[in-house]
């Protein structure tokens, strides 16, 4: 089965990031990284990223259209876009919110998460397994 896994704004330089909080795996590896650990888990990953609001959403339309469950790290969008929750809710198959970061440990900007109230759920902290714990939760969910 397939499964859109969306990345927001600044995932596509995380080799500029920084690597305390973000880790060591520039985007080209953490998407191979998906991919391997959806492969693991049945599934085939459509992993995409963009700076922009529109592509974002206009991939939630898509994937409301084609019933794609969605795997998203919503990145600063998390914290303040209505228009992203607004489409994530068109959405009727599962979809989950996932960080790289632990969010509620930084900065109490990053305390809101205007997504994860209609979100089957949140994973959030353990770096590039946030991805693979989703897929795993993901594979139960649709059961
Ligand atoms: C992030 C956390 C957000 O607060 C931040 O804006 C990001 C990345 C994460 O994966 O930890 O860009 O979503």
């Amino acid at each position: 089965m397939k499964v859109l896994v969306l990345n927001g704004p600044n995932l596509g330089r995380l080799d500029l990031r920084d690597t305390s909080i973000y880790g060591n795996l520039d985007f080209p590896k953490l998407k191979e990284f998906i991919e391997n650990s959806a492969s693991e888990n049945g599934f085939q990953a459509d992993v995409r990223q963009s700076d922009s609001e529109v592509d974002i959403i206009q991939w939630l339309h898509e994937a409301a259209e084609s019933k794609i469950p969605v795997i998203i790290n919503p990145a600063a969008f998390t914290h303040y876009s209505y228009a992203i929750r607004d489409a994530a809710e068109m959405l009727t198959l599962p979809f989950i919110e996932v960080h790289i970061s632990n969010p509620l440990r930084r900065e109490e900007f990053r305390h809101t998460s205007v997504i994860s109230g209609i979100a089957s759920g949140t994973i959030a902290g353990f770096g590039p397994d946030s991805y693979r714990l989703a897929l795993i939760a993901l594979k139960g969910l649709l059961k």
